[in-house]
Formats: C-alpha cells, sequence, structure tokens
C-alpha cells in the first residue's frame, strides 16, 4: 500500500506548450533535414514537393527558435531556476551516473537522491540547449545569407548543421525512449505533455531532494 497519496504538479502551463511546440517543429526539422541530406523523393512528397518542404523546414525553423526565446522572456526566473538545476553537480549526480539510475542491469548500487532533473536529464539539457544554438546560429546563415557568406564558411555551417542534427536525433531518439517507453520512468511523458501533474510517490523516489523541497501536495 503506499504511504504518499496525490499529485504534485511538475511542469506549468507555458513549460508544457512549449515542449510540445518544440517537439512538434523538432519533427517536422529532422524529417525534412533527413529529406534533403539523403534526397528522399518520399519526404519532400509529404510536403508537396521539395520546394515546400525547404519552406516549411525554415518556418519550422522559426518557430524553433521564436518558441523558446519568448518561454524564456516570459518566465525568465523559471528558466533561470532551471539553468540553475541542471548547472548544479553534486556527488549525488556523480553517483546518479556510476550507477546509471539503475537504468543498467550490471551496474549495481544505490542510487542517491535526485533533484527535480536526475544527472542523465541535466547532461540532456546541457546537449539539447549548446545542439538547438549551434542549429540556430548555422541554420540562418545558410538560409539568409548564403549568397554573401564565403563558400568555406557556408560549408563549415552545413556541416555543423548536419553532424549536430545527428547527435540531436540520437539523442532525443534516446530521450524519448526513457521518457515515453520505459517502464521504469514513462510516466513522466504524460507529465510534460499531458496536464504536468505526476504521482507524488513516484516524485517522492525519483527526484526525492526536489519532491522534500515542495510545501504543497495535491490530494
Ligand atoms: C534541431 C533542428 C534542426 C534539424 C534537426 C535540422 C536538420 C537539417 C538537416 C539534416 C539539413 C541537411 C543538411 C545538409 O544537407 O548538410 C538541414 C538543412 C537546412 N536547415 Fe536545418 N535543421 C534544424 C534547424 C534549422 C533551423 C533552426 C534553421 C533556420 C531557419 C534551419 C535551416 C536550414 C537550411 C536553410 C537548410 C538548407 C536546406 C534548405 O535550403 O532548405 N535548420 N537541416
Amino acid at each position: 500500500m503506499s504511504e504518499i497519496n496525490g499529485k504534485v504538479l511538475k511542469h506549468g502551463e507555458q513549460t508544457r506548450t512549449m515542449h510540445w511546440m518544440h517537439m512538434i517543429t523538432f519533427i517536422l526539422l529532422a524529417l525534412t533535414g533527413i529529406g534533403f541530406y539523403f534526397d528522399i523523393g518520399f519526404i519532400g512528397g509529404i510536403f508537396g514537393g521539395e520546394a515546400n518542404a525547404s519552406l516549411v523546414h525554415r518556418w519550422a525553423g522559426v518557430v524553433f527558435t521564436v518558441g523558446p526565446a519568448l518561454y524564456i522572456l516570459l518566465n525568465f526566473e523559471r528558466f533561470a531556476r532551471f539553468m540553475d538545476t541542471i548547472a548544479t553537480f553534486t556527488k549525488d549526480d556523480f553517483g546518479w551516473l556510476k550507477t546509471m539510475g539503475g537504468y543498467i542491469p550490471f551496474l549495481k548500487g544505490d542510487v542517491p537522491p535526485q533533484d527535480k532533473y536526475n544527472a542523465g536529464q541535466k547532461m540532456l539539457g546541457h546537449l539539447i540547449i549548446i545542439g538547438c544554438l549551434l542549429m540556430i546560429l548555422t541554420g540562418f546563415p545558410m538560409w539568409l545569407w548564403r549568397g554573401v557568406l564565403p563558400a568555406a564558411f557556408l560549408a563549415f555551417c552545413y556541416n555543423i548543421h548536419f553532424w549536430v542534427a545527428v547527435i540531436l536525433i540520437l539523442a532525443i531518439a534516446g530521450h524519448f525512449f526513457l521518457a515515453a517507453i520505459h517502464p521504469k520512468s514513462r510516466v513522466e511523458f504524460a507529465s510534460m505533455m499531458m496536464d504536468g501533474y505526476i504521482d507524488a510517490e513516484i516524485s517522492a523516489h525519483h527526484n526525492e531532494k526536489w519532491f522534500n523541497s515542495l510545501q504543497e501536495v495535491k490530494e
């Protein structure tokens, strides 16, 4: 029998809206990007031809950039708290990494208590922020200044854009697997993509430090 009842709010409405928008635009960007790179006519066909796929890619890139920028402006304190959490690595985080949070069967040992985000999620947070910035910083010059930039710099942008896309697609596939499919953590998906709430008991176990810092538990 559970000793901790009820639910706690983990992700606010604006955070969830931003996450939805970033997920949809990321899927569009990754799909059309893969279509360009491998010259896959079928993917172009989904968008009504290559030229349209290119337009979808560029304008999805605009939403992908403006959405989080607006979110940060409107929720600066919340964003600063998020950055503070993912930038803080204590011995408990290193302990999580040593045991890989208990996700890998042959890595034995107790998993230390975690913050609102565990050490793996903290590292992913950095990777996503740096990766998205690189995609934006290379994508816009490839679109807007391709006629004026030196060919070598443009080629450099294309290379960074491609290789960072590969890393992000693989990292986000792993993130999706853990957050939506893995039995140990799949409740996270519903919390971020639906009402923002998560079972208090699960939270007390997976995010003990954060849970202990909460004042209210919604019954
Ligand atoms: C994480 C998000 C993104 C992913 C996964 C992605 C993926 C890709 C890939 C794989 C390519 C093909 C690269 C090559 O041929 O070497 C590409 C091309 C391109 N990307 Fe992105 N991209 C993203 C974000 C952006 C953003 C934010 C912009 C800015 C508007 C952008 C603008 C472009 C442009 C202009 C091209 C050249 C193809 C074209 O002219 O339509 N991308 N992208």
